[in-house]
């Protein structure tokens, strides 16, 4: 219809806006643009992917009438799916990692559906990976279908109907780059592969990913951007790549450290007024980092998934940035606590290791933290600490027994560019050693002492 007049939220999902990037462009010469998908009408990317995968198991009678809709989802495909459910008349069941962040928890209830939340970072076989939870779900509930957004053909399906044809439009066929993240890899595959087919090859495809994620050559270890990249367990027997990704199609991957997509997003609401997402952070250095070598005849468009309203509460908070040393000392004239780090050596013990072998590793140490099992090398990310050991725990543990069997809770985490105030306040009477983080990872542990001593 036209004049912006629909007969259902889901009629009204897509033609969302390009806009230009005007400051943080400052010194390129190519055109950068955003892809507003937070204004699709259910506020993401996975508005697109969410209705395609319901009409195509409707049409091909997977769901019925009175039917239940059931999908593992970090939440924007979750939230699109209880939308567009809510509006047809179907059940939402909607099963989500425990680090999902509470905004989307909320908008998910919000719409009536009912939220498993299951622990995150489990290996893909095992009973509580988020995916094995919804499968199961869906296999006991009658009339239940699962959306499996990671390998539904419709997803990518989605954006080579949708996506691509709006950009190759609203940049008149001018669009020479196009960089999305990748987290099933629909938007960067069904992109990719129509705007190449229409410019006959010519268009350039880059994919966003966290530094750690598999996609790009990383070891899997855990970050702080929510829904991209692939994370690996190191306890996964078999990985498996989405179906809705197609490598192939990406000309080039970078790899964005988290306090980059970090610093570019917050800009981008700063210096743009543009509040998006994490994931729009990733994309954005990306393009970036892309655009800085090309031309002014060059036309970079990158995808804005979802908004900064869902992480108010992370990447847009002082203290959650400032715990986990993302940010930048807020008070420069004022000592912080990476001035008491005085080694640069960080002691963890990763969960597979023996007890006898912790209290050898643990020596003089009233408690260490513990990890999940990682060989390489690379700092521990505090998003993996599982817990600690202490001596009284270990002295009545058997020798053989890993240390993931018998653990503390985890020590507090500090971070290295809070003032030493600050530190001292947040972790309150604790004693013993403490965590201190600098961007997301752990690089260094503190007595309590020390830091309280200096106040
Ligand atoms: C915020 C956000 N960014 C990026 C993505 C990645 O998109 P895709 O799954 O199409 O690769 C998603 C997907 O859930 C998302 O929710």
């Amino acid at each position: 219809m036209s004049d912006n007049v629909f007969d259902s939220v889901a009629a009204a999902i897509g033609n969302t806006p390009l806009v230009r990037l005007n400051r943080l462009t400052e010194g390129i010469a190519a055109t950068v643009y955003l892809k507003l998908e937070y204004l699709n009408p259910l506020g993401s990317v996975k508005d697109r992917a969410a209705l395609a995968m319901i009409e195509a198991a409707e049409a091909a009678g997977e769901l019925r009438p009175g039917g239940t809709v059931v999908e593992a989802t970090s939440g924007n495909t979750g939230i699109a799916l209880a939308a567009i459910a809510a509006a047809r008349g179907y059940r939402a069941v909607v099963v989500v990692p425990d680090k999902s962040s509470a905004e989307k928890l909320a908008l998910l209830r919000a719409y009536g559906v009912e939220v498993h939340v299951t622990p995150g970072g489990r290996p893909r076989e095992h009973p509580e990976f988020v995916r094995n939870v919804a499968q199961r779900l869906a296999a006991e509930i009658p009339g239940a279908w699962y959306a499996g957004q990671y390998d539904n053909p419709a997803n990518p399906a989605a954006h080579r109907r949708t996506t691509g044809p709006e950009i190759w439009r609203q940049t008149r066929g001018r669009v020479t780059h196009f960089v999305a993240g990748v987290g099933t890899g629909g938007t960067v595959t069904g992109t990719g592969e129509y705007l190449k087919e229409v410019s006959g090859g010519a268009v350039r495809v880059i994919g966003a990913d966290p530094e750690a994620s598999v996609y790009g050559g990383g070891d899997g270890r855990a970050w702080y951007i929510e829904s991209i990249g692939h994370y690996l367990h190191p306890d996964t027997a078999a990985d498996e790549w989405p179906l809705s990704y197609r490598p192939a199609i990406v000309d080039r991957l970078e790899r964005v450290p988290d306090h980059e997509s970090l610093t570019v997003v917050r800009r981008l609401a700063r210096e743009e007024g543009l509040l998006a997402g994490g994931s729009t952070g990733t994309a954005v250095a990306a393009a970036l980092r892309v655009a800085r070598d090309l031309s002014e005849d060059d036309v970079v468009v990158a995808i804005a998934p979802d908004s900064g309203r869902n992480y108010l509460s992370k990447y847009f908070d002082d203290d959650w940035l400032t715990r986990l040393g993302f940010a930048p000392a807020l008070t420069p004239a004022e000592p912080v606590v990476a001035d008491l780090v005085t080694t640069a050596e960080v002691r963890v013990i990763g969960s597979a290791t023996s007890a006898a072998r912790a209290r050898e590793l643990l020596g003089e140490a009233t408690a260490l933290p513990v990890t999940v099992q990682r060989n390489g090398s690379g700092s521990p990310v505090v998003a993996e600490i599982l817990g600690s050991v202490t001596p009284a725990r270990l002295a009545a543990a058997p020798g053989d027994d890993p240390v993931s069997a018998h653990l503390d809770p985890p020590l507090p985490v500090i971070g290295a560019t809070e003032t030493i105030a600050a530190a001292a306040a947040r972790i309150g009477d604790h004693r013993g050693p403490v965590v201190v983080a600098h961007d997301g990872s752990i690089s260094a542990l503190l007595d309590a002492a020390a830091l309280k001593g200096t106040v």
